[in-house]
């Protein structure tokens, strides 16, 4: 191959036609989603790391209302997480700011 494509993956090729962001619950998709990269592993009730506790609705509202969370996992403005860790996939993150601009319900 002369030219080699720069993305990995079909999501970020197409991201309008793979990445379904409507109507995102939180004990359905979002909660998942921090557990699979490890958010709750460190930011959980008997060790929150750096004083952050994303174990469960209530605790993570907190961190959604301050805008801390939405800005740490776009790289922007707060503590980039995950910590240590590359951005998030696009489509991870696109589904939580529509979770948060849906009001961030507790569904
Ligand atoms: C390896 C442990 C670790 C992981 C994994 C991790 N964090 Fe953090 N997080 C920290 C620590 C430690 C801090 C305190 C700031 C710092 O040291 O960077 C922090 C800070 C934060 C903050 C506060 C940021 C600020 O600037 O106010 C938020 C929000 C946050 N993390 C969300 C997340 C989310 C969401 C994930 C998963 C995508 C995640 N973290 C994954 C360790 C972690």
């Amino acid at each position: 191959m002369l030219f080699s494509c720069k993305y990995d993956n079909e999501k970020d090729l197409y991201p309008d036609n793979s990445c379904i962001t409507i109507d995102m619950s939180y004990n359905n998709n979002i909660s998942t989603i921090l557990q699979d990269y490890g958010c709750i592993s460190c930011h959980n009730t008997i060790n929150p790391q750096g004083g952050v506790n994303l174990e469960g609705y209530v605790q993570t509202k907190i961190w959604v209302d301050n805008s801390r969370l939405a800005k740490s996992i776009n790289h922007n403005g707060a503590s980039p997480m995950p910590k240590d860790q590359a951005k998030m996939d696009s489509c991870d993150i696109k589904k939580i700011e529509s979770w948060i601009s849906d009001g961030a319900r507790n569904n």
